[in-house]
């Protein structure tokens, strides 16, 4: 295992009724005036948006609100955001949505204490240097992991680019879970956000280092949690225990519980924001593509067993008798199996997209370094898992 420092600095408040709890939580973290940040709607629609403006007029704290943040969240909506704190002299940040919403709030919140463009810092042009404001989370989508961590993806629609921008300050202050709150999703954004936590966990487990022994069985543990609760889940979406302990499970998948003491990848990550950069489909979408062709691409003599120890342990495959290689490949064939079962697309084509691109988002993909911890990726193979994808 790899040194490591551990720092889990946001306080969870998980569990029904939680959002009680919003203003003294507001209050603590020096909170007075707020800007509330939701996406286009979903929260009014449910009543959250009600509920937690309602709570913050009783408890008189002063609020304003960005609307309107779009999936894969733009530089504009964070630029917007900055204006607004700017003018009213704003001092907490409370993001109300999914890891859109959250992201974008994570720009405005290091944005409004930088004196240039929000968007150096996605550029990698700027550091933070300056605290940011503080940020609080009531999360109604299960997927990024953003709740817990200080990572922030944002798009940039003028130069059809969508990049990382990471710093342990960005980390939220709190974050209230309520389980009931994903009971308003749609299938498709129940499906991609579970795609995607196992996506991360995937990111993670596949890794040169083999002494992670306690970290591979949590994250073992995690995908076991999704393979068991998602049928539940896209069969009744108001079933509180499979909510709730998918809720929890994409906090914990990518809260850096799983990075301690060992080398990631990231490489499908880094290929999916090229992917949505240009088309602007669904994060889990674009995974579910391309996590498969990943793995067959990855493959090889030397990290079979990384692939038996995930066949054996995650899906439960029955190896008697069978070749190391025909065990790895029927691993990545539950993979591809399992997301079809969420009614995920699995190639390209399916969500419009075809070769006329491919070349460009490889060179994107790449245009800080060669990517992955698992399997060094160079332009050449990144536009391989591309075609592969198609
Ligand atoms: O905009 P509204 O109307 O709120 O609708 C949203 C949106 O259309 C809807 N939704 C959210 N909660 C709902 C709901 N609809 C009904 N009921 C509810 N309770 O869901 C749609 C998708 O929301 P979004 O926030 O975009 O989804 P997600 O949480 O999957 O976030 C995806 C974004 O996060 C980035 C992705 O790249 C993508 O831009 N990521 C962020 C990461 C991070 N910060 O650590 C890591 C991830 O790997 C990822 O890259
Ligand atoms: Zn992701």
């Amino acid at each position: 295992m790899d040194n490591f420092t551990m720092s889990m600095p946001t306080e969870v408040l998980f569990g029904q009724e939680m959002t009680k709890n919003l203003s003294d939580m507001i209050k603590k973290y020096n909170g007075s005036r707020v800007l509330i940040v939701y996406g286009g709607g979903s929260v009014k629609k449910t009543g959250i948006y009600d509920m937690v403006t309602d709570h913050l007029k009783e408890n008189g704290i002063f609020y304003k609100e960005l609307a309107g943040v779009k999936p894969n969240p733009r530089i504009s909506s964070v630029r917007e955001g900055i204006k607004i704190i700017r003018e009213n002299k704003l001092d907490f940040i409370l993001a109300v949505g999914g890891g859109s919403v959250i992201d974008a709030s994570k720009g405005m919140a290091a944005g409004s204490t930088y004196d240039g463009d929000p968007w150096d810092f996605y550029l990698r042009k700027a550091k933070l240097e300056k605290s940011p404001l503080p940020i609080g989370v009531i999360l109604t989508l299960a997927a990024t992991g953003s709740e817990m961590n200080g990572g922030s993806v944002v798009s940039n629609d003028e130069t059809e680019r969508k990049l990382p921008f990471r710093h342990p300050m960005l980390k939220p202050k709190f974050s209230i879970l309520d389980p009931t709150f994903p009971f308003s999703l749609p299938k498709f954004h129940t499906a991609a956000g579970i795609t995607d936590i196992m996506a991360h966990v995937f990111e993670q487990y596949f890794s040169p280092t083999d002494s992670a022994y306690l970290s591979n069985r949590l994250a073992e543990a995690i995908m076991k949690t999704c393979i068991h609760y998602a049928p539940k889940v896209m069969e009744n979406p108001f079933d509180y225990e499979a909510r709730a302990n998918i809720l929890w499970s994409g906090t914990l998948a990518l809260n850096e519980l799983l990075t301690y003491g060992k080398v990631t990848d990231w490489a499908t990550h880094l290929i999916e924001h090229e992917i949505s950069a240009i088309y602007d489909i669904s994060h889990g979408a674009g995974l579910a593509i391309l996590f498969p062709n990943w793995m067959k691409f990855v493959l090889d003599e030397d990290n079979v067993n990384k692939f038996i120890e995930f066949a054996k342990n995650v899906w439960d495959v029955n190896t008697k008798g069978k070749t190391e290689l025909d065990i790895a490949l029927e691993s990545i064939e539950r993979t591809r199996e399992f997301f079809d079962f969420l009614e995920m697309p699995s190639s390209l084509t399916e969500v419009g997209i075809d070769d006329s691109r491919l070349e460009e988002m490889a060179d994107k993909a790449i245009i800080f370094g060669d990517l992955g911890g698992f399997k060094k990726l160079g332009k050449e193979d990144v536009l391989e898992i591309l075609k592969m994808s198609l």
